[in-house]
């Protein structure tokens, strides 16, 4: 039986990764997004779980108590509470789930585990500017890169995705390659505005149905690099536009080539991305471009609702809410996680 849609408010958290983000959410709106980002990891190179988990620890309670401040609601005004359940780091994911559970039974409230991936596809539905169902979502972030067919809120199914490397990590191995700082994503796509992307070519794939690889244009990339230092010591700084652009116009090319194959193949005309590596503003240019030039709706989420965030969590939980969809309070979280 469907709960009544009326008045219900959600107070969401989201702890899996390197962002500690919390979000109340009002009948479907989204009245407040909070994301502390974890600055400690750039100078590793890539996210260190065990720091990541502390820094989750000291940022929940501030993340938190703004979300609901900014959202002008009280705790005891929260119908349930949402966190991210899975995938993601565990040590993370811990941090989360506990606040959540805790909050959850001192309030007497219902709790809602949410899937992280699932979350990032439901971030289209937070603008005003909806995709309907069914449309098509390529989620792209630091650990997956998937072609979803969202028929419903709740009923997703992944039918492409990467056997190997996500789109997010090709960005991030080969910025590192470059020299760049992690996360080398945003690095990439600034550099990239500078850049000729025709300067240099880099391999892409041939992998059947609608599934990625990025494993070789890492290694494509790398053996390029060690070839030209040897002959230019110089030669990474001298080109760095350039360079950044190609890699960028590469990982671009591979996943629209499957996402314009999944739109062939299902006949389904709108089209949306997701996840961290949908605020790259080459991706975003090449699906209007495409959109305009082929009759397909395009949807793109705001940048806040493209990187890790709770308000994505909260819309998802929205959903699960209303089809009396509740998680136990023994419900562990889970480092990896089928739909
Ligand atoms: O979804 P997300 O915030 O976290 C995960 O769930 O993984 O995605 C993070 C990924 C990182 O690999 C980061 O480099 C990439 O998204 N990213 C970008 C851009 N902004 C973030 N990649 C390319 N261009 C960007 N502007
Ligand atoms: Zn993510």
């Amino acid at each position: 039986m469907q709960q009544s849609a009326k008045n219900i408010t959600l107070l969401a958290i989201e702890s899996s990764c390197d962002e500690t983000s919390a979000s109340v959410c009002r009948n479907g709106e989204i009245l407040s997004n909070i994301i502390a980002t974890q600055k400690i990891h750039e100078q590793y190179g890539g996210v260190v779980p065990e720091l990541a988990g502390r820094a989750h620890l000291q940022n929940i309670v501030p993340v938190v108590t703004t979300a609901l401040k900014e959202a002008n609601c009280s705790r005891e005004e929260l119908d349930a509470i949402a966190f991210t359940q899975a995938p993601g780091l565990i040590g993370s994911l811990l941090v989360g789930a506990q606040f959540a559970k805790s909050l959850a039974l001192a309030l007497e409230k219902p709790l809602i585990g949410v899937h992280h991936m699932q979350a990032h596809v439901m971030a289209n539905l937070i603008a005003e500017n909806k995709p309907a169902f069914p449309f098509l979502c390529l989620t792209v972030s630091g650990g997956h890169t998937q072609i979803v067919l969202a028929h419903s809120p709740l009923q997703l199914e992944v039918i492409g995705e990467t056997i190997d490397d996500a789109a997010g990590e090709a960005f991030d191995k080969t910025a590192k390659l470059l020299g760049l700082k992690y996360p080398g994503g945003p690095l990439i796509d600034k550099y990239a505005k500078l850049g000729n992307p025709n300067a240099f070519k880099f391999a892409e794939p041939q992998i059947p149905e609608l599934n990625f690889s990025f494993s070789g244009l890492k290694t494509s990339v790398l053996y390029f690099l060690q070839k030209q230092v040897r002959e230019n010591p110089n030669f990474i700084e001298e080109n760095l536009n350039d360079l950044c652009a190609s890699v960028q116009r590469t990982i671009i090319r591979i996943l629209m080539k499957k996402l314009k194959k999944a739109v062939v193949q299902t006949g389904v005309k709108q089209v949306c991305i997701a996840g961290g590596v949908s605020a790259n503003s080459g991706l975003r240019m090449a699906l209007t471009e495409y959109g305009l030039q082929n009759n397909i709706k395009t949807f793109i989420p705001d940048f806040q609702y493209c990187v890790d965030n709770a308000a994505m969590i909260a819309m998802t939980a929205y959903h699960k809410y209303q089809n009396n969809e509740f998680t136990s309070l023994d419900a562990s979280p889970s480092a990896r996680a089928e739909w």
